[in-house]
């Protein structure tokens, strides 16, 4: 909905800038300007000026100024049309209505009785946990030591014996049908509509916008589910709303905090968390960070400690990462989550921890180590590998590098070393699939369907379709590698035909593909040489793959050679020496 402009005028003329801070913040008169503390960075002293005359704000602290709108924007983090919306209420101006057909106003309608229904419900079941059938669920809010301001500001409430709210609902002129649709009973062909919260402690959950539009209730005792959410509804789409979020939006702390549940919520803002929000019985999705975005860049979580709270952490990572959002992980050991963290340690402590957060990487990493035992020498090449593989990912070259030289000095690799596996890994990446077609996709690298390809024979393809890719290959590895050096079979064959092609001058794969006789050959030297070398990279890591590569063969051709028992003590020697020198080779290209 778009307001023409003359609107937009009579609606910020209309609100005076001074009263309409002045609600937010507390100013004083000095000259012609009034001054406060500015709501939008930290200070002591007020350095937030607000000009009548001019009808504008500006602190001189932080740099932020703008008209009445853009205030009520950033403060309430809301859109421009939302901030018109309630400036035109609060100044009685009528905004023009949009114009509807019949089918759009009755969806509207419908909507706005669900939405009604939902505050009806939660106003009952807000007044039972007060009435002596609440008696239960208040018992059990006060164990879990919430104060009667949190229980009030969060609208909790308990669902008594079945029936009550169905009959609650209907006495307020609420049909059946219409109850169907809200989520807040269940239907069965014989017995008719029963209520579908019972004997529940009661969490309304609630939009930005403050409405009611579901709830969570958790089960007294140890019945099953422990909490019971209302279905999605045409008001209630869980992947798009946060508990919480309602009032985490309006703090100022810069990042924001993401548990696991209801009550993770509410003991977080109860010890003066408002920063706190969770996704509730669903996985974090693709529309919740997006939602998150519009406030914050920067997102702690604190999810419970146990094996499913670090899976659902990992995934989350990721999916904060591509809209945007930068994670860390919050550590509660030894305790399981914020809640039993802040009974037990205080606020204070929990502050600490929130500050030393964990950069999201560095506990990736953390986790797969795990699966790995470090004091094996073969454990230990799996884990460098599986390292590089994910250092890989990282899209800017200087992060990468960043990454890859911190990791070298926590789990004591040779930097180089580390750099030469993930330029590999480079090499091996499947790029953003918008620059790909599927065939180039397909072929980016190669299928290893042949029970896991060897390393070594991975490496000869590699190497064999660099030499025919990038000019330079050549000349750069002939004085270490030999046709020798290859596994018998295609990749000698292929080495042998292109070495020749390369000393003669002129390289032509399609020739070489051709002097195989069979045709499954033919198909599998034609794969050697349709990988493709990712544009992205950079020479220098086209030169560190590169050396990475013929390690790799040289090494395993070296150990083929000391296995034969034919070959002399002295060769075998002589290998060795050539192995401790290949430690060292860096090859330009
Ligand atoms: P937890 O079981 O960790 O909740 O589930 P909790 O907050 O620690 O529970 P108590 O009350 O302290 O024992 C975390 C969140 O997962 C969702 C709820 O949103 C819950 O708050 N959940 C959990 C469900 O939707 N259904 C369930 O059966 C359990
Ligand atoms: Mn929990």
């Amino acid at each position: 909905m778009y307001y023409p402009d003359e609107i937009i005028e009579e609606i910020r003329s209309k609100n005076d800038i001074v009263d309409v801070i002045g609600n937010y913040v507390q100013l004083k008169k000095k000259g012609g300007y009034f001054f406060g503390v500015c709501p939008f960075h930290s200070e002591k002293s007020p350095s937030f000026s607000v000009t009548p005359s001019k009808q504008i704000y500006h602190c001189f602290g932080c740099g932020v100024s703008g008209n009445v709108i853009t205030f009520i924007m950033k403060y309430e983090n809301c859109s421009f049309q939302e901030a018109v919306k309630m400036l035109a209420d609060r100044s009685g101006v009528k905004l023009p209505e949009a114009e509807y057909s019949e089918e759009a106003r009755q969806k509207n309608l419908e909507r706005q009785r669900l939405f009604e229904i939902q505050k009806e419900a939660a106003s009952f079941y807000y007044r039972t946990l007060r009435s002596s059938e609440g008696e239960v669920g208040m018992r059990y809010f006060r164990e879990r030591k919430l104060t009667k301001e949190t229980m009030q500001s969060f609208g909790l409430g308990f669902s008594g014996k079945s029936g009550h709210v169905i009959a609650y609902l209907k006495s307020k002129g609420y049909t059946e049908k219409e109850l169907m649709k809200s989520g807040l009973v269940n239907y069965d062909e014989k017995r008719g509509l029963s209520d579908k919260f019972w004997n529940r402690v009661m969490f309304p959950i609630m939009d930005v916008q403050n409405r009611v539009i579901g709830f969570g209730g958790r089960v007294m005792g140890d019945g099953k589910p422990k909490y019971l959410n209302s279905p999605e509804t045409v008001i209630f789409e869980k992947g798009k709303n946060l508990y919480g979020l309602n009032v985490a939006r309006r703090s100022r702390k810069g990042y924001m905090i993401a548990c696991e549940g209801y009550m993770d919520v509410i003991s977080l803002h109860q010890a003066g968390f408002t920063e706190a929000v969770a996704s509730l019985g669903t996985a974090f999705t693709p529309e919740h960070a997006r939602i998150l975005k519009r406030y914050t860049d920067d997102i702690r979580l604190t999810y419970d400690s146990d094996e499913a709270g670090i899976k659902a952490e990992l995934r989350a990572i990721p999916i904060l990462k591509s809209a945007g959002i930068s994670s860390k992980i919050i550590h509660m050991e030894p305790y399981k989550d914020p809640d039993e963290f802040i009974k037990n340690l205080g606020a204070e402590e929990f502050q600490k921890r929130i500050d030393k957060a964990e950069n999201s990487f560095y506990f990736e990493i953390s986790v797969k180590e795990r699966d790995y035992d470090l004091s094996d020498p073969e454990g230990r090449t799996r884990f460098e590998e599986a390292l590089a593989a994910r250092l890989a990912e990282i899209d800017g070259e200087l992060e990468r590098e960043n990454y890859t030289d911190a990791m070298a000095n926590k789990y004591m690799i040779k930097a180089d070393a580390l750099k030469r596996a993930v330029a590999l890994a480079l090499l091996n990446k499947p790029s953003s699939p918008a620059v790909m077609t599927d065939s180039m996709r397909l072929n980016r690298t190669y299928r290893t369907d042949e029970k896991k390809e060897d390393g070594e024979v991975k490496a000869e393809k590699f190497i064999l379709n660099f030499i025919a890719e990038e000019e330079g290959v050549y000349k750069a590895v002939k004085d270490i590698i030999t046709v020798d050096d290859f596994t018998e079979g295609i990749n000698r064959k292929t080495a042998e035909l292109l070495f020749e092609q390369a000393e003669a001058g002129k390289i032509v794969p399609a020739a070489i593909i051709s002097r195989f006789d069979d045709e499954g050959e033919q198909n599998k030297a034609a794969e050697i040489f349709s990988a493709v070398i990712p544009d992205s990279l950079s020479r220098q890591d086209k030169s560190r793959a590169l050396t990475e590569l013929v390690i790799r063969i040289k090494k395993a051709s070296l150990k083929r050679i000391a296995s034969k028992a034919e070959n002399s003590v002295d060769r075998v020697i002589r290998e060795k020496q050539a192995m401790e020198k290949l430690a060292r080779i860096q090859i330009e290209i």
